[in-house]
C-alpha cells in the first residue's frame, strides 16, 4: 500500500534505519575491532543526528493523536513505546557498554530490534494511524512531522565527507541569526553543497533562497570536519558581509524567524555554540577587507 506523503518523512528516514541495520547484520561476528567501532560511530551518529528525533517525533505528534481514538493500553501503543526504550538502551550500551563482548552483543541486539520495530510501524501501525485519525487530524500530524525532521533523512553512509557551507551574515546592525523551526535554536545560514557546485555558487544559492539576498562581497573565515546531520562533514564557514536585497526570511520552513543580534545579545541566546564562538571571534568592522564575490 502506498504510504500516506503526510508519514513520508518517517518512512524515508526508515530506509535509513534499515540500510543500517542490514550493514550492521552483514558484518561477520569475528569483524576487527575497526570495522566495529566505524560501526559503532555510525550508529551513535546516526542516532544523535535523527533515530532520537524521529523517536520523539513519533511519540510527540503521531502516538499523541492516535490516543484519542485508541485506549492508552491499546497494545499498538504500548509496543511503540517498548521498543523506543529497548532501542535507546541498547545505543547506551553500544556507546558505554562494560567490555567488548557487551558492546558487540548490543549492536547486534540493536539491528534486529531496529530492523523489527520499522517493519511493524511500516505494516502495522502506520496502516492503522491511517485509518484511524481524522482527515483534519493526519493533515496536523503532516505539518508537525514537517516541522521537527529534515526534509531529506539523516544518512547512514558514513565513507564520504558531505561539502556543507556557512554563512555568518554581518551589518552594521550587527549578526543575522535564522531561528531553526526544527529545535528553536539560533543559527548561521546555508547548507549542502550540491553536486558539481563550487562552495561560493553553493553560499549565494543557500542565501537566495534563505533569506532573499545576493552576495556580493564574502570572506572564507575558516574549514571544519565535523558532523552534519549525523555524517561526516567539510564545512566551509564564511562571513557575508555585502549584499544587495533586503533579508527576509524566505526558507520559514527552516528558519521560524529571522533577526539582528548585537554581540552583547549572541553571549546570552540559545544558538549554535560553535556559531556563536566563531560570531564572537569575528572582527568587526575588520571583516570590512573582504574578498569581492566573483561575478555569477
Ligand atoms: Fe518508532
Ligand atoms: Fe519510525
Amino acid at each position: 500500500m502506498k504510504r500516506d506523503p503526510r508519514l513520508v518523512r518517517l518512512s524515508r528516514e526508515h530506509t535509513q534505519a534499515l540500510m543500517l541495520a542490514q550493514r550492521i547484520e552483514r558484518t561477520p561476528p569475528d569483524a576487527p575491532d575497526a570495522d566495529l567501532s566505524s560501526l559503532y560511530s555510525t550508529v551513535l551518529a546516526f542516532w544523535s543526528g535523527g533515530l532520537l528525533t524521529h523517536f520523539t517525533a513519533e511519540t510527540d505528534c503521531l502516538l499523541a493523536r492516535l490516543l484519542h481514538h485508541v485506549a492508552e493500553d491499546d497494545e499498538r501503543a504500548v509496543r511503540l513505546q517498548r521498543d523506543h526504550l529497548d532501542i535507546e538502551t541498547l545505543v547506551g550500551t553500544v556507546r558505554d557498554g562494560a567490555g567488548a563482548a557487551a558492546r558487540r552483543e548490543a549492536l547486534a541486539a540493536f539491528a534486529t530490534r531496529l530492523r523489527d520495530h520499522v517493519r511493524w510501524e511500516e505494516e502495522t501501525l502506520f496502516p492503522a494511524t491511517e485509518s484511524l485519525l481524522a482527515p483534519d487530524e493526519l493533515d496536523g500530524l503532516g505539518a508537525d512531522l514537517a516541522a521537527r525532521l529534515p526534509e531529506q533523512p539523516p544518512s547512514v553512509d558514513n565513507t564520504r565527507p558531505v561539502e556543507v557551507v556557512r554563512a555568518h551574515v554581518v551589518g552594521p546592525r550587527g549578526f543575522l541569526l535564522g531561528k531553526r523551526a526544527r529545535d528553536g535554536t539560533w543559527s548561521t545560514f546555508g547548507g549542502k553543497v550540491d553536486g558539481d557546485e563550487e562552495p561560493g555558487d553553493a553560499l549565494r544559492r543557500e542565501l537566495r533562497e534563505e533569506l532573499d539576498i545576493d552576495v556580493l562581497d564574502y570572506h572564507r573565515l575558516a574549514d571544519r570536519d565535523r558532523k552534519w546531520d549525523g555524517t561526516p562533514a567539510r564545512i566551509a564557514i564564511y562571513a557575508v558581509t555585502r549584499w544587495s536585497g533586503k533579508p527576509r526570511n524566505a526558507a520559514p520552513r527552516e528558519h521560524s524567524e529571522i533577526a539582528w543580534f548585537t554581540r552583547d545579545e549572541l553571549q546570552k541566546l540559545a544558538m549554535h555554540e560553535q556559531a556563536r564562538l566563531e560570531a564572537l571571534r569575528l572582527e568587526w568592522p575588520a571583516t570590512a577587507a573582504v574578498e569581492r564575490a566573483a561575478p555569477p
